[in-house]
């Protein structure tokens, strides 16, 4: 399968195949905690098997070309003013990981590099974090190689760095959730991340009898619509009226839910007081899915992925007709536990609890109802959770 790859990487670049490495990392699915990352909260993801690959090949001058399978233009830039590059139509995350990690003292060298995108574009499914995270483990491992440095890659501080490259670059105030799973994903484990201090935990996902679905909206969610943005500022308004309350809260994160019960009315704006509830008990329902999870109890969680899909759709209001259409027609099948939205919302995809000898018929009825209600068809993928970004040795 790489052959493949590395004969088209030569028909890009010539020359020789020695010194092509091979790095990959993968999109996530979020199975609770939505909108909560960036307010230092909760969030429970796990990365896909779905994910960008990317060939490598260090170069001898400060150049770096860009190509992937499905483009036919390629990019060339330098290394040296990356600054000229923020508004390519596709190139740019690539390009604003490289300056990030420049910035942050990584030593990089002039490289080709062709990508192969297996996650699903604007789908929720966080194919960017995909994109950053292999370039960024792909540039420094080729870098650390050129300068003779000799250290394990920290995963943790490439996640930072590519979520650096996505508010900069890409001009999306995201949280860490995404780059995070990519970069940290574990072959069958979700991740329980804490948002504020980076502690999380590997959490077995195991769901006897049972199958995580995405269905895909197919709708294109372009996170940067100033929608998002526009949610994370509301959050930032709700705090700080709660501040003269609660002086030493540096996030929503700090604010419980007996908290929000006593002081709500404190939030004059009825619309950010709504914004605030939802991150309050979306944060408390990541605690009890995790509980739910290890203790095997899957009803319980997929009643807690219901109510967090309640509650985008009604408190946060970043659904949309074709995510709650597809929700709202898979709660309608037997054995389906919980569905609900994944991602940032505003299109793209839905995950839901599914039992196994139910999932084709969910896959035909859900697909069915959506094609009539909303006119195009949706897509449909059974996850599992995968590994995060790495070298593959060949
Ligand atoms: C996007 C962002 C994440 C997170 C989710 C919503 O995927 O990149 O940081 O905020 O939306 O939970």
């Amino acid at each position: 399968m790489y052959q493949e790859f590395i004969e088209s990487f030569l028909t890009y670049f010539e020359g020789q195949s020695d010194g092509i490495r091979i790095f990959k990392s993968p999109g996530r699915v979020n199975l609770i905690g939505e909108h909560t990352d960036y307010n230092g909260g909760f969030v429970f993801p796990a990365a896909l098997t779905m994910d960008t690959t990317v060939l490598a090949r260090p170069r001898n001058d400060r150049q770096i070309n860009l190509i992937a399978t499905d483009l036919k233009q390629m990019v060339r830039a330098n290394l040296d003013e990356l600054d000229k590059w923020k508004h390519l139509r596709w190139g740019n995350y690539q390009l604003g990981v490289a300056d990030e990690l420049q910035k942050a003292g990584y030593k990089l060298c002039g490289c080709d590099l062709m990508y192969d995108d297996k996650v699903p574009l604007g789908s929720g499914l966080s194919s960017s974090a995909a994109i950053e995270i292999a370039t960024a483990v792909a540039l420094v491992a080729l870098g650390d190689s050129y300068h003779g440095i000799k250290r394990e890659i920290d995963m943790v501080d490439l996640a930072k760095i590519a979520q650096k490259a996505e508010h900069n670059y890409i001009g999306v105030k995201c949280g860490i959730m995404d780059q995070f799973a990519s970069a940290m994903g574990k072959k069958n484990m979700a991740i329980f991340l804490d948002c504020r201090d980076l502690t999380w935990e590997m959490v077995p996902l195991v769901m006897k009898g049972y199958k995580l679905v995405i269905a895909n909206t197919n709708i294109k969610r372009s996170l940067g619509s100033e929608k998002y943005n526009e949610r994370r500022s509301e959050c930032e308004k709700g705090l700080e009226q709660l501040r003269h309350i609660f002086p030493d809260a540096s996030y929503l994160r700090d604010i419980s839910v007996d908290d929000f019960l006593t002081y709500q009315e404190e939030i004059s704006d009825e619309t950010i007081r709504k914004r605030v509830a939802h991150v309050v008990y979306e944060n408390e329902r990541v605690i009890k899915a995790v509980e739910a999870l290890k203790k095997d109890r899957l009803e319980e969680f997929g009643e807690l992925m219901n109510a967090s899909h309640d509650s985008l759709r009604d408190l946060y209001e970043v659904t949309g007709v074709e995510l709650d259409t597809l929700v709202e027609q898979a709660r309608k099948v037997e054995g389906v536990l919980g569905s609900r939205m994944t991602g940032a919302g505003f299109g793209g995809c839905t995950v839901s609890l599914v039992r196994e000898d139910k999932v084709q018929e969910f896959i035909e009825r859900v697909g069915k109802a959506y094609n009539k209600v909303i006119g195009h068809d949706a897509s449909f993928y059974i996850t599992e959770a995968g590994d995060g970004g790495r070298e593959i040795i060949y």
